[in-house]
This record gives C-alpha cells, structure tokens and sequence, in this order.
C-alpha cells in the first residue's frame, strides 16, 4: 500500500516535471571559468644553514580555470596560473620573483597546487634564485613549502590571500530545503528563459529581478525531490505514515512554489521560462540507525534552520510586497514553508524517540553547523516586488537561527538520549 503511494506520487512528480520542461537548458554558474586574481601577504622561516631565517613577503596571482561550476555541485577544478612574489629573506633582503602555477579547487573552499618559478635577490647574498614549491589552501589560509635548489633552503610559509579559496563566491543562494546528493548539496536544476525580451519598463531592477524569481525557481524545484527523497527515506527507516504523507504533500507545494516562482520570472522577462526536470532521487536509504542519524540532523539543517528562515522570510517579503499578485503568492509560500519546518521538527522528535543517544549527540554536535545564510544584495526598490534586502534578510535569517538553535537546545535537554523507542 505504501509502496503503491510512493510510486504514484514519484510518477507524478516526473510527470509534473516533464510537462513544463525542455531539454536545453543552461543553468547560471556559481563559479565561472575565466581569470580570476588574489593578493596575499605570508611569514615563514626558512632552513639553510647559515642563510637560515625569518622570511615574509607578499604576492600577487592570476589564474585560470576553463569549466564553469553549478551551484552546489562538488568535484576537483584544475586551475593554471602565474604568481608574482616579492620576498624579504632574513627580515630586510628582498627577492623578486615570477612562478607558473597549477593547481585544484578541491572542494569549495580548499584547493591545492604547486608551483614553480625563477626570482632574482638583491643584495649581498643576492643573485639568482629558481625555487619549486606546494601548497594547500583552505578558505583565507594557506600553507606552503618552498625549495631552492641554488640556495640549498627549504622554506615554510603560512599566509593569507583575498579573495579565499572558496570556489563558490557567489549565486549559490538557496532558499528553504536544499537537494542533496551523496557529496553535498546537489546542481541546481537548469532553467531557459525562451524568446528573452528583457525588461525596458523597470530596467536594471527588472533585470535583476528576473535573476532572483529564476533562481528561486529553480531552488523550490530542487526542494520538490528533496522531499520525495525524504518520504521514502523515512518509509525506509519505518516513520510514521503521517511523516511520509506529509513528506510528499511538501514535495507538490515545492512544485508549485517552482511554478509560481518561474511565472514571476517570465513575467517581469516577457519570455517562456523551461524548468528542467529532476525526478531522480540521488541517494540511496541508509540502514537502521544511520538512517535515522541522517533524517533527524538534515531535517535539523534544511527544515527547522532553512525553511523556518525561508518562511519569515517570504512573510517579510509579502508584508513589504505593493505588487498584488506576489503578496498573496509569497503569503501561500509563507505559510507552506512554516509547515515544511514544522514537519522537520517532527521528523526530530520521531527520530530522537527512536534513534536514542545517536541521534541525540548527533543533533547537539550539528546545532551551529548551518551559519545563517547571507543574501545577496538586491536593493531596497526590489521589495516592492517581493524581494527582501540583503540587511532585512539577515537580521530575519539571524532571529531565526538562534531561535531555533533555542528550541532545539530545549528539545535535547528533554530528551537525554537515554530512552529509545523500539519500532
Ligand atoms: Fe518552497
Ligand atoms: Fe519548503
């Protein structure tokens, strides 16, 4: 019987999706390809003998990288470069030199690479001064290691660069409960804007209010498998059915939220907006407890923090919306994001109850995982539109957190972990 549901539901969410989609699409890029530059400033001692000694120095790269990155999407981007270094060997005696670089993002906020260049020293032990060297960087830091083979030195050094290493640097705004796959968050799923007209009326606050109504679409349309997934996972782990309803009921509201969101888009564009579809549930069920672990900490993350943010916040915007139609849209969306968190709270307790002292370390270890998230600027003229500034989204998603970090501190103490449920 249940089965028979979860199919009927999981056909019908293909066969939503499919229906408003084409094949051509061309999601927008969280990282671009293309040069990109950073300047850092390092300390380091270096081991050669007598030359032995304090180093410091700055240093300036270009670098490019060939392939554009989805939002949310995980995996190694090789990079190529050039490095300009001025360094101060024991305190004062300066050196500068030009390297070619490679390297990886290996994730979104470290990257690793290698290098190798020629400099020349001035002064008394100045001259010429090949060097190799490796490094590994995470978000602001880095650490390296440097040999010249004239000079007979081994050096360290530890440093800071602007921007960070994280290769996600922009876009990846997501609202409300987020796909994810079996390395992270999941791409967002693609959208074209067909027979693009633009928007002469408002201009650049059309233009980007096309930008923001897409991206919402495409992050309610990633919510819909989320949820999908999340009913079977929770069938799966043996939750009851009232979970697993009320599961797939959030993943139609998140159909609808896409919809209604890429209308918007197409409305202020004058254009056809394709959604791409996405039915396929990208991970596998864990077992027995793992399963719960996992259920109770993402709802933790995506439900409670994420989609209660993402309802204060859509009431916010219908509050500030003069623009009808959106107000009373971003008012439906209100109150089924409050919902949605209110579902992830209960999926907490059931699996708190069931999962024992797990679950219940698991969900006090991840209770300031989730930083509030930052919204990018859109400007005050985008609130009439439904579209909250990035200082009112903020002081919102902030009250949220800790709220609900509060709640669900209190959530723990009553339940010590100490009395588990048998199904
Ligand atoms: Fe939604
Ligand atoms: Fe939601």
């Amino acid at each position: 019987m249940q089965r028979r549901r979860m199919q009927r539901w999981a056909r019908g969410l293909a066969g939503t999706g499919l229906a408003v989609s084409t094949l051509h699409s061309a999601p927008a890029e969280a990282f671009e390809g293309g040069f990109r530059g950073d300047v850092g400033a390092f300390i380091g001692y270096r081991f050669g003998g007598s030359k032995s000694g304090l180093t410091w120095g700055l240093e300036a790269r270009a670098l490019f990288t060939d392939t554009d990155v989805e939002c949310g999407s995980s995996g190694v981007l090789p990079y190529l470069g050039s490095v300009l270094r001025l360094d101060f060997d024991n305190g004062l005696q300066p050196a500068l030199g030009l390297a070619l670089a490679g390297g990886a993002y290996v994730n979104n906020f470290t990257a690793t690479g290698a290098e190798g260049g020629v400099g020349y020293g001035f002064g008394e032990r100045g001259g010429l001064r090949p060097w190799i060297g490796a490094e590994v960087g995470a978000s602001y830091g880095v650490l390296r290691l440097n040999y010249l083979p004239l000079q007979g030195g081994l050096g360290v050094n530890a440093g800071l660069r602007f921007p960070s290493a994280n290769r996600e640097q922009g876009g990846c705004f997501v609202v409300g409960r987020p796909r994810r796959g079996e390395s992270g968050i999941a791409p967002l799923p693609g959208l074209h804007i067909e027979g693009q007209q633009g928007t002469e009326e408002l201009g650049d606050l059309g233009e980007r209010l096309v930008q923001v109504w897409s991206q919402r679409a495409r992050t309610e349309w990633a919510s819909a498998p989320a949820f999908t997934e999340l009913a079977v996972h929770l069938a799966c782990a043996g939750a009851p059915s009232s979970l697993i309803q009320r599961s797939y009921e959030a993943a139609e509201d998140e159909l609808r939220h896409g919809l209604v969101s890429a209308q918007v888009a197409a409305r202020f564009d004058g254009g056809t907006v394709h959604l791409q579809p996405q039915a396929d549930l990208p991970r596998r069920p864990a077992d027995a407890n793992r399963a719960r672990v996992r259920l109770a900490v993402e709802s933790w993350m995506d439900g409670c923090l994420q989609e209660a943010t993402a309802a204060a916040c859509a009431q916010a915007e219908a509050e500030r919306c003069t623009d009808s139609r959106i107000r009373a849209l971003q008012q439906g969306i209100a109150q089924d994001e409050a919902e949605h968190a209110s579902l992830a709270w209960d999926v907490v307790r059931w699996a708190l109850q069931v999962g024992g002292p797990e679950v219940h370390d698991a969900l006090h270890a991840s209770l300031d995982a989730v930083p509030a998230p930052v919204a990018p600027d859109n400007g005050r003229a985008a609130q009439s539109y439904g579209v909250l500034g990035a200082e009112a989204h903020g002081g919102i998603a902030d009250r949220v957190h800790s709220e609900s970090r509060r709640i669900m501190q209190d959530v723990l103490r009553r339940s010590d972990g100490r009395v588990r449920l048998t199904t």
